[in-house]
C-alpha cells in the first residue's frame, strides 16, 4: 500500500496538463468521488488500528499535493489561453505592404492603339478565337491552295476537304468579316485580339501573338483617306515628326495592297541596329478592301469602298520599348513586366 502511494506521489511530481481535457482527466483520477484518494481513504478501515494514523498522514499529504498540482495546472492553462489570444494580433503593427500589379505591356500598347483610332471615330469589335474556314479564309479571297490554308501555317481543330474546316484564327480580319456581314456601312471598326500561327518559337516569332486590324467602309473612301489615317496614327504613336512610306505588296483580301514603314523612332531615320541601318521600320499591312470581299460579305462594291489595315501589337510594343525578344511578353517574368507600370 505504501508503495502504491509513493508511486502516485512521483506521478504527481512529473505531472503537467497541456489542455483542458488532460486537466479534467487528472481531476477525475485524483480528486473526484470515484478517484484514487477516495479509494485510499476507504482502505483505512481495513488496516490494523496502529497503522491507520501514519497511513492517514500519507494519504492526506497526497491529497494536498494533488490539489496544489490541480490549481497550478489550471492557472497555467488559463494564462496560456489569455496570452495567445492577445499576442496573435498586434493592432499597432504597420499593415503588410500590398503589392500592386501593373498592366501587361501588350494591353498597354493595345489600349494606346485603340485610343488613337478611337479619337477619329473607330469603335471596337470582338470575335471568336476558334473560327470557321469562311470567316478566316474563304470570305477573304484566299485561294483554295493558299499556303495559309496549310497545316504548316494554321492550327486546325477540324481539317476537312473544301471549306468546312475549323481552326484557330490566324488574323483578326475574321472579326471584320463578321461585322461586314451584319452591319450596313458606314463601318469604322478596330478588331483587336489574339491570333495563332503554326510557327517555330524564336525571338522574332511565336505560335500566338496579338493584332489590331482596322476597317473603314463607306461611300467614296479612297487610298488617300487610308494614307492620311495611317499617317495620323503613326504620328500619335511614334511622335509628331514621324514619316510613313507605303511599299506595294500582295494580300488576297486587299487590292491594291501595301506594307507600311515608319521612320525609325530610335535613330530618327539616321540608321541604327533596330532599323538595321535603313532608317525605316515596317509596322503594318494595308490596302483597299478587294471588291470580291465586299461582295462575299453582302456589301455592294459598286456603291461602297473601303480600306483595311492590320498590325501586330507585339511588334509595335517591341519598337516602342526596344524589346529584343518576343518571348518575353508571354513568359510572365515579373522583373520584365513591372518595367511598364508607368506607361
Ligand atoms: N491580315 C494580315 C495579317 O494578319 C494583315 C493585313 C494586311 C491586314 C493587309 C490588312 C491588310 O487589313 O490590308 O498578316
Amino acid at each position: 500500500m505504501q508503495d502504491k502511494i509513493k508511486q502516485l506521489v512521483s506521478e504527481l511530481d512529473n505531472y503537467t496538463a497541456s489542455n483542458k481535457e488532460q486537466l479534467e482527466a487528472f481531476r477525475l483520477k485524483y480528486l473526484s468521488k470515484k478517484g484514487v484518494l477516495t479509494e485510499l481513504f476507504g482502505e483505512m478501515k481495513n488496516l490494523p488500528p496502529d497503522q491507520r494514523k501514519d497511513f492517514g498522514l500519507l494519504v492526506n499529504d497526497l491529497k494536498t499535493k494533488a490539489e496544489e498540482k490541480f490549481q497550478l495546472a489550471q492557472s497555467a492553462l488559463e494564462a496560456l489561453a489569455d496570452s495567445s489570444s492577445v499576442s496573435d494580433i498586434d493592432l499597432t503593427l504597420p499593415a503588410e505592404p500590398y503589392a500592386l500589379g501593373s498592366r501587361h505591356p501588350i494591353s498597354l500598347t493595345r489600349n494606346r492603339i485603340l485610343n488613337i483610332f478611337g479619337r477619329i471615330g473607330f469603335t471596337v469589335a470582338y470575335g471568336p478565337e476558334i473560327e470557321d474556314d469562311w470567316h478566316n479564309f474563304s470570305a477573304l479571297n484566299f485561294p483554295e491552295n493558299h499556303p495559309a490554308r496549310d497545316m504548316q501555317d494554321t492550327f486546325f481543330i477540324e481539317q476537312k476537304e473544301g471549306t468546312d474546316s475549323v481552326a484557330l484564327r490566324t488574323h483578326t480580319f475574321s472579326i471584320q468579316v463578321r461585322v461586314m456581314e451584319t452591319t450596313k456601312p458606314p463601318i469604322r471598326i478596330l478588331a483587336p485580339g489574339r491570333v495563332y500561327r503554326n510557327e517555330a518559337i524564336s525571338a522574332r516569332a511565336h505560335c500566338f501573338f496579338h493584332q489590331v486590324e482596322g476597317l473603314y467602309i463607306d461611300e467614296g473612301v479612297s487610298f488617300a483617306d487610308m494614307k492620311q489615317t495611317l499617317l495620323y496614327f503613326s504620328r500619335e504613336m511614334f511622335g509628331s515628326d514621324t514619316k510613313i512610306r507605303l511599299r506595294p505588296s500582295y494580300f488576297p483580301f486587299t487590292e491594291p495592297s501595301a506594307e507600311m514603314d515608319v521612320t525609325c523612332s530610335i535613330c530618327k531615320g539616321k540608321g541604327c541596329n533596330v532599323c538595321k541601318y535603313t532608317g525605316w521600320l515596317e509596322i503594318m499591312g494595308c490596302g483597299m478592301v478587294d471588291p470580291n470581299v465586299l461582295t462575299n460579305c453582302g456589301i455592294d462594291p459598286e456603291k461602297y469602298s473601303g480600306f483595311a489595315f492590320g498590325m501586330g501589337i507585339e511588334r509595335i510594343a517591341m519598337l516602342r520599348h526596344d524589346v529584343k525578344d518576343l518571348r518575353l511578353f508571354s513568359e510572365n517574368d515579373i522583373r520584365f513586366l513591372k518595367q511598364f507600370s508607368g506607361e
